[in-house]
């Protein structure tokens, strides 16, 4: 069967990568692509790097457009996929790339976003720990799916395992990423300007501002913690692609070395597409662009008392679209790796 899909913010980044990545998929038909202020303009013109597409044209993103196809993503800023997701009840499979339906917390939702609260839909993250289950079961039944923000996948997939297994204290986390400036979309800002960005590395949303700590929170609790405090902060830095992010937390009295590794082991030691590093080694961005592949090194710190997690992954394939095609894989009874790369792109 070959499945219809329809991508709303098409000229998008996250948009444009689930398209680079669906056009691979032999299951899949692009049909209809669709955009804001670029509709009526040839694909191409603003994803010149998706050659076999180049017969699509942006149309404008409404439910009548969107409506009729076997499956559609939505790569809309934060915000605005509500209003479309309402009207979409016929279509079979809808994955918002968007925070909209990633929060099951209003009072969350409402301080760190504001305006209309949407329902919680299955969260897009397979194997993330929760319940003493995977999410990927809950992600097989799953009709209405909610792709992850990067970072927060990046912190969760780094700190769960050690949550999960009681060995680190999720009541003191400090996390430092750093982040390529596509993690926040193509549209024009003076702050990721090229001559502001080079040569520089900015912080930002420091002093538990950003918007990626409630989703980090909730995937915590989810994995069996009850009291989860978090010190995030995000750094850009001038690479178009990845995340680097080094997650420490208290490692709880009483556990062993061999307890703390063994609970990341146990987590990920059968997972295609997130890999524990063998001791003493850690990740490179350079490792993982373009590929949806999430590289963990662990270190155990025992003058500090702490445990440090070192993560790269990059933010558009495991951060958004490939977490969203995984998951669409798996909603569709398909194997999961289908159309997603485990090796990069280096150097
Ligand atoms: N970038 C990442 O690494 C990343 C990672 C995880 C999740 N996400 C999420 O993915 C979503 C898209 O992010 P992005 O980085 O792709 O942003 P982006 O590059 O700025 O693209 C935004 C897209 O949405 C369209 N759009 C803008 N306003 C719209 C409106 N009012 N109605 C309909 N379409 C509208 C734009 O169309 P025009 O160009 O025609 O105006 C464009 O296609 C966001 O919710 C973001 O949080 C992104």
């Amino acid at each position: 069967m070959t499945y219809s899909v329809a991508v709303s913010g098409a000229s998008g980044y996250a948009g444009g990568e689930i398209l680079r990545l669906l056009a691979g998929h032999p299951d899949i038909e692009i049909r209809t692509v669709t955009a804001h202020s670029n509709a009526g303009q040839p694909l191409i013109q603003h994803q010149p790097h998706l050659r076999s597409l180049a017969h699509l044209t942006l149309q404008d993103t409404t439910p009548e457009i969107l409506a009729g196809h076997d499956i559609v993503f939505l790569a809309l800023p934060h915000g605005q996929s509500g209003q479309y997701t309402d009207a979409l009840e016929d279509v079979p499979l809808v994955i918002d790339a968007g925070a909209d339906h990633r929060l099951t917390s209003r009072d969350s939702w409402d301080a760190f976003y504001g305006g209309d609260f949407h329902e919680p839909w299955a969260y897009g993250v397979p194997e993330l720990l929760v319940n003493g289950g995977k999410q990927r079961d809950a992600l097989r039944t799953a009709t209405r799916i909610a792709a992850p923000g990067c970072n927060a996948s990046t912190v969760s997939l780094s700190l769960t395992p050690g949550v999960a297994a009681g060995v680190i204290d999720p009541s003191d986390i400090v996390a430092v990423l750093a982040v390529g400036p596509s993690g926040a979309g193509k549209s024009l800002k003076t702050n990721l300007l090229a001559s502001e960005i080079l040569g520089s590395a900015n912080p930002y949303a420091v002093g538990g501002t950003h918007r990626h700590i409630p989703e980090i929170q909730q995937a915590l609790r989810v994995a069996g913690a009850d009291d989860v405090r978090i010190s995030f902060t995000p750094v850009l830095v001038p690479m178009a692609r990845g995340i680097l992010a080094t997650s420490t937390a208290p490692i709880v009295d009483g556990v062993s070395d061999a307890e703390i590794r063994a609970a990341w082991e146990n987590a990920y030691g059968d997972e295609t597409f997130v890999h524990l590093l063998p001791e003493g080694q850690f990740p490179r961005t350079a490792d993982v662009i373009g590929a949806n592949t999430a590289l963990i090194g662990l270190a155990i710190d025992r003058a500090a008392g702490r445990v440090t997690v070192v993560t790269a992954v990059d933010n558009l394939v495991k951060g958004t679209a490939g977490a969203a095609i995984q998951s669409m894989n798996l909603a569709l009874g398909l194997p999961e790796d289908r159309a997603l790369s485990l090796n990069g792109v280096a150097p």
